[in-house]
């Protein structure tokens, strides 16, 4: 009896231990162990990952459009991750409460499926918080990367990390990390420069700025995002996509490894250093094999060699993309892509087909689940780490971060910032510098299409995809027009027109001190921005040359990339160039008025045709209008 007495209470003890390691019910309490934050990361993620049944692995690789994303769909595809494409929003003028309302809705549904995992939900939070009414809009990346400011530019990764949380966004898909190669490629705006070094030091500014600081004890490539007050950021498009035949989306990247390396990878390997949280595979191919297959750069180089911890998803619909000869049917591309080492698919819209076609591939053995354990114990990873099991709903004190007079600021000298001087009176009439203008003029003419017009000055991806002409759009917002108007003196009279053949222009030379025209671009995004050209766009040159020589001006170009000015350059008196600012006018008028000086710098090459290119700083044969590097200075006004 002592025996068995003994042998039972031993076994007691033991089945108690056993038990209790296994993180079953101790004391009435059941203890799950990935559900403990004090628990390391990695113990959290196997843990989790030991629970989980193919179809809930599946969901976790999945992300969907939010018009898709009910309750019901989240519940039954144990989906893992939403998006906003561009201009996704869940009303044209939602407020941060409403984005809040949906995304609470349906992180909802995803903690009520059995083991309760959040989704993560991404947007295009690309120069700000775009998407979002009454958002501060910052300048694209090329503009930022004039300023060569990178303290500027991590403050500005922190005003879009708070303004994303404001709307309850947790990821980012961003920073764009290309090195744009030929301007004549729609996405070279998102390009901070042709200058593999400029875009390393802003990749390692704006990084820490969105996600926050790593330690300098942080083990690299692990992933690293500092609550709920930073989001997760997204490297993007790894890696070539600015180094594409004739600057076409998405085409094809001819070069040798070494070139890959040297100009396209670096910026790379700073976002893992960085602890950057993913990063999203290009559309374009480079030697023939498109990225998304392509399992040497993917496995082998970003995750083997630098050892990146965190995911790789791949770009919309891309897996869609590529199912093109020689591959004949869906089932190819999507075994091909998760092969090559992508973790989340953006699968917006025909998410039933590939998640079945995935499973029937697991279970044929098509897909091996090593390869599948992998990808969601990437995307697990960012899950735990940004904290996301214990702040899985949108943080409701930062609802005010959206648009503040702070953030404002901050677009605002970010613009003043970025304005590259390229002209200022000398080859014309006196030679006279023309900038800093006089605030104190009598009477002064502004002119063109991009004078007064927010949609215009913000570009692509600011309220839709690629963007749209328009005073109303972004809410909040101040025109180069309103900026001038509040710059000059009260007694100032401003004649306003976007044609000097429309409206009351005088043709008496005399009556104006001068006039600012404003010309440029018209919005656009990726392949729809795509331009063998680069002329300005008419009536810009008409305008120029009818004010021009009608009356002393000062030319400011909103544009994506350098254009085509030379056979202009000579009837300007000066020449801005503005890049897309965003909604803070006022940094235009800051310089031109005198209020701060002239300091950007030119981060593209700016060539004098479209012959030339692709034509970058460092080319042998080097003839550019104007170099990388080029900015005239001024000094701020005297108004004493
Ligand atoms: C686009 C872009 C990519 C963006 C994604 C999601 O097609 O190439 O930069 O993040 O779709 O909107």
């Amino acid at each position: 009896m002592a025996m068995q007495t003994g042998c039972c209470s031993a076994a007691a003890v033991l089945l108690f231990l056993v038990v209790a390691a296994a993180g079953a019910s101790v004391a009435g309490a059941t203890y799950v162990r990935y559900k403990d934050p004090k628990q390391p990361i990695q113990a959290r993620v196997e843990d989790l990952l030991s629970r989980m049944r193919i179809e809930e692995k599946i969901g976790q690789m999945t992300q969907i459009e939010r018009h898709n994303a009910s309750s019901a769909v989240i519940e039954k595809y144990f989906v893992g991750s939403v998006l906003s494409g561009g201009g996704s929003v869940p009303s044209e003028k939602a407020s941060a409460a409403t984005w809040q309302e949906m995304i609470t809705k349906m992180q909802k549904a995803a903690l009520s499926t059995r083991l309760g995992i959040p989704i993560i939900y991404g947007i295009d939070a690309v120069h700000g918080n775009n998407n979002a009414y009454n958002a501060t809009i910052f300048p694209h990346n090329v503009g930022l990367g004039a300023t060569r400011d990178p303290d500027l530019v991590k403050r500005i990764g922190r005003a879009t990390a708070l303004e994303a949380r404001a709307t309850g966004i947790p990821y980012t898909f961003a920073p764009c990390v290309a090195v744009c190669r030929d301007p004549r490629w729609g996405g070279c705006y998102e390009s901070f420069s042709e200058d593999t070094k400029l875009v390393q030091l802003m990749t390692s500014a704006i990084i820490p700025g969105l996600q926050g600081d790593v330690s300098t004890k942080h083990p690299r490539g692990v992933p690293f995002v500092g609550g709920p007050k930073h989001v997760a950021a997204c490297a993007k498009h790894f890696v070539g996509d600015g180094g594409t035949h004739h600057g076409i989306s998405g085409n094809n990247t001819v070069l040798s490894f070494h070139d890959l390396m040297r100009i396209h990878m670096p910026p790379y390997y700073d976002a893992v250093i960085k602890g950057v949280a993913s990063v999203m595979i290009s559309y374009s191919s480079w030697n023939g094999v498109k990225m998304h297959e392509n399992k040497y750069l993917i496995t082998q180089i970003l995750k083997e060699k630098m050892h990146f911890r965190g995911f790789v998803i791949t770009d919309w619909q891309a897996v869609d993309k590529i199912t093109t000869p020689p591959h004949k049917h869906y089932y190819h591309s999507i075994q091909e892509t998760i092969h090559a080492g992508i973790d989340m698919v953006m699968i917006p819209f025909d998410y039933p087909e590939f998640v079945a076609d995935v499973q029937a591939q697991v279970m044929r053995g098509a897909i091996k689940m090593d390869r599948i354990n992998d990808a969601v114990s990437r995307i697990l990873r960012v899950k735990f780490t940004m904290g996301l099991f214990e702040n899985p709903f949108p943080e409701h004190s930062l609802t005010a971060q959206l648009g503040t007079k702070e953030h404002r600021e901050l677009a605002r000298e970010a613009v003043r910032k970025s304005l590259v001087l390229l002209k200022n009176g000398k080859g014309r009439k006196d030679g006279k510098p023309v900038l800093p203008l006089s605030k104190k003029a009598k009477k002064i003419l502004v002119v063109g299409t991009h004078a007064h017009d927010l949609g215009l000055q913000c570009g692509g991806w600011t309220k839709s995809w690629q963007g749209q002409s328009g005073n109303g759009i972004t809410g909040q917002g101040t025109t180069i027009l309103e900026a001038i108007k509040s710059a000059v003196d009260k007694k100032t009279v401003i004649d306003y027109t976007e044609h000097p053949d429309k409206g009351s222009v005088s043709k008496n030379e005399d009556e104006y001190d001068y006039a600012v025209v404003v010309v440029g671009e018209n919005p656009y995004a990726a392949t729809a921005g795509d331009n063998l050209n680069l002329t300005i766009p008419g009536p810009g040159p008409e305008v120029i040359r009818k004010v021009c020589e009608l009356v002393k001006c000062v030319v400011v170009l909103v544009s994506g990339r350098p254009l085509v000015v030379e056979p202009y350059l000579d009837t300007m008196d000066a020449l801005v160039a503005a890049w897309l600012p965003g909604t803070e006018g006022h940094g235009v008028a800051d310089v031109l008025f005198g209020d701060h000086g002239f300091s950007g710098k030119l981060p593209r090459t700016w060539v004098r045709s479209v012959d030339q290119l692709p034509m970058n700083y460092g080319d042998k044969l080097y003839d550019p209008l104007f170099p990388f590097g080029f900015g005239l200075t001024t000094k701020p006004a005297d108004r004493s």
